[in-house]
């Protein structure tokens, strides 16, 4: 920057404010399709999957492959919120690329390293193409629904009462680092997933499998009862005795979601106890008042500069769940709503950095840029944001099979076992893998050693 030529300078001041910075009325559905459009852009010219000698569905490094996955749900969401279909077809094109030869989220490049929470948020993305009625995918793909269906297939098979009393291991194959960890969010994603399939479909086996997940989390070294709060994870080497405690926006979030979907499923005021608790939690612990008015931020990192790739992400995922909840409980409503406003006007104001000028950066309660940038700023702006869309267009909520879902269920789909927990079936992997694999799991210790842990998934 300091060497930026005199000319240059001025060149860049006429075009900045020009292009530069996104106004936001969060009253005015068109002024809030305006502001989604501009960071979808930003956050779609980050993938170049479907460009001549890129692989449809992978993100360039540093973004791992979970993270594409957690993108291409949202811009699901990002479709139905808005109706703007200009990304749909590379979406879906991403979407079943990723699906593997068994429609199960587990495609050879990703199995070896691939962990319980990486295939989730894929299933994720799923499940949000089958809840709103995304066009469907080409023939002879299985079905969106069918793909959720396949993952939580494998992720029952692998529930592990070995340990713990039960739970799912954070890795899904005991050669990788990470097998001993039973963490909050492969937990809660597959009780998310459980949820919503309950939902979708009504076959009280998904309801079952919400009931126990949910037991066993409330019951484990994960939740604190009393406080509401959600802990990252805990180790089986101890018998999940004692949990690391760093809170991160995305385990609530993925609570928040699975409880609203599971309590407009059932009515069982349970989980609406649960989650008003959660939520209330949430709301103090996530929107410090420190921080702004109702304004969302990731306390654990963003004050320090600290958040990585993967935690840059979150906000996108606490959003979108939190979106969908005042939608299944309306009693929560108007609880919610009035913190998405005012986490999207401050993520609005952080959106004018960069060269364009409409760059999205994480400190949501400044309207100076903070200099960061990449996939998960955009991503959890884009969220925020198009999530006021369900009240200005009164959005329908998630579609179950009896309120016009269309996609086609397929309860068996997956059954090609992939799990170690109950005996190592992948006899694909090589010992060259298992090398590469042992790369990764130096990387991971250090991170277990500074104590903190994130989601992994490399290739
Ligand atoms: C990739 O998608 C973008 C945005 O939809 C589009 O402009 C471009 O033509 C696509 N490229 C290919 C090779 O399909
Ligand atoms: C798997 O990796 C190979 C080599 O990088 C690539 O050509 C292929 O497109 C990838 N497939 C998927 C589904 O990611
Ligand atoms: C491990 O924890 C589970 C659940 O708390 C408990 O039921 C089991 O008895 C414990 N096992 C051992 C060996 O302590
Ligand atoms: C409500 O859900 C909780 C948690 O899954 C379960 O323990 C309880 O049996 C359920 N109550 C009814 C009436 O189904
Ligand atoms: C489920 O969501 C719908 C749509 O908001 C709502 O009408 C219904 O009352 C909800 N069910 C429960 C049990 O809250
Ligand atoms: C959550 O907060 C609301 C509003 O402050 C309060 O009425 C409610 O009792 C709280 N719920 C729980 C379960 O703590
Ligand atoms: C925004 O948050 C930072 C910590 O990340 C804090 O230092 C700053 O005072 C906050 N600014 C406002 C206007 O609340
Ligand atoms: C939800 O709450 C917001 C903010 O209070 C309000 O504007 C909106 O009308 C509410 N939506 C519904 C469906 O009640
Ligand atoms: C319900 O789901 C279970 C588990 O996938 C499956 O075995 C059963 O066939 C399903 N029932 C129906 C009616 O689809």
């Amino acid at each position: 920057m300091r060497t930026t030529p005199p000319l240059a300078r001025v060149l860049l001041f006429l075009v900045v404010p020009l292009a530069g910075a996104i106004t936001l009325d969060d009253t005015d559905p068109a002024s809030v399709r305006a502001a989604a459009s501009t960071i979808a852009h930003g956050l779609m010219s980050y993938y170049t999957g479907n460009e001549t000698g890129g692989t449809p569905g992978n993100l360039p490094s540093p973004y791992y492959w979970w993270e594409a996955g957690a993108m291409f749900g949202e811009m699901v969401e990002y479709w139905f919120y808005t109706a703007d279909t200009t990304y749909n077809s590379e979406v879906s094109q991403a979407m079943v690329s990723q699906m593997g030869t068994d429609g199960d989220y587990m495609p050879s490049n990703q199995t070896k390293d691939e962990g319980n929470d990486d295939q989730v948020f894929w299933a994720f993305a799923s499940m949000s193409a089958a809840e709103y009625n995304f066009p469907a995918p080409p023939s002879g793909s299985p079905s969106w629904l069918a793909a959720a269906q396949a993952v939580f297939n494998q992720q029952a098979s692998r529930w592990d009462p070995t340990t713990c009393g039960g739970g799912l291991r954070w890795q899904i194959y005991s050669f990788n680092s990470g097998y001993d960890y039973k963490n909050a969010i492969s937990n809660l994603g597959f009780f998310q997933l459980s949820s919503r399939l309950a939902r979708y479909t009504g076959n009280d086996t998904y309801a079952d499998w919400a009931s126990t997940t949910w037991e066993w989390f409330k019951g484990s070294v994960l939740y604190d009862a009393d406080t509401y709060a959600i802990y990252d994870g805990t180790s089986d080497t101890t018998n999940c005795t004692s949990a690391d405690h760093t809170q991160w926006t995305y385990n609530y979030g993925a609570a928040i979601g699975g409880l609203a979907y599971i309590y407009n499923h059932t009515g069982n005021a349970t989980y609406l106890s649960d989650l008003e608790g959660i939520l209330n939690t949430t709301l103090t612990t996530f929107f410090p008042a420190s921080m702004g008015n109702k304004i969302m931020a990731e306390v654990t990192c963003q004050p320090t500069g600290n958040c990585d790739t993967d935690e840059l992400s979150f906000k996108a995922y606490l959003s979108r769940w939190l979106a969908v909840t005042a939608q299944l409980v309306p009693a929560l409503n108007s609880t919610i709503v009035p913190y998405l406003q005012a986490s999207a006007i401050g993520a609005a104001g952080q959106c004018d950095g960069g060269t364009d000028g409409v760059t999205c950066g994480q400190e949501w309660n400044s309207t100076t840029w903070d200099g960061t940038y990449g996939v998960g700023q955009q991503m959890s702006a884009l969220a925020v944001i198009q999530s006021l869309m369900i009240n200005l267009a009164d959005l329908k909520t998630p579609y179950t099979s009896s309120t016009g879902g269309t996609s086609k269920s397929d309860p068996t789909a997956g059954s090609t076992t992939k799990t170690d927990s109950s005996g190592y079936t992948l006899t694909t992997v090589t010992t060259a893998d298992r090398a590469g694999a042992g790369i990764l799991t130096a990387v991971i210790l250090v991170g277990i050693i500074s104590g903190s842990w994130w989601l992994i998934s490399s290739d």
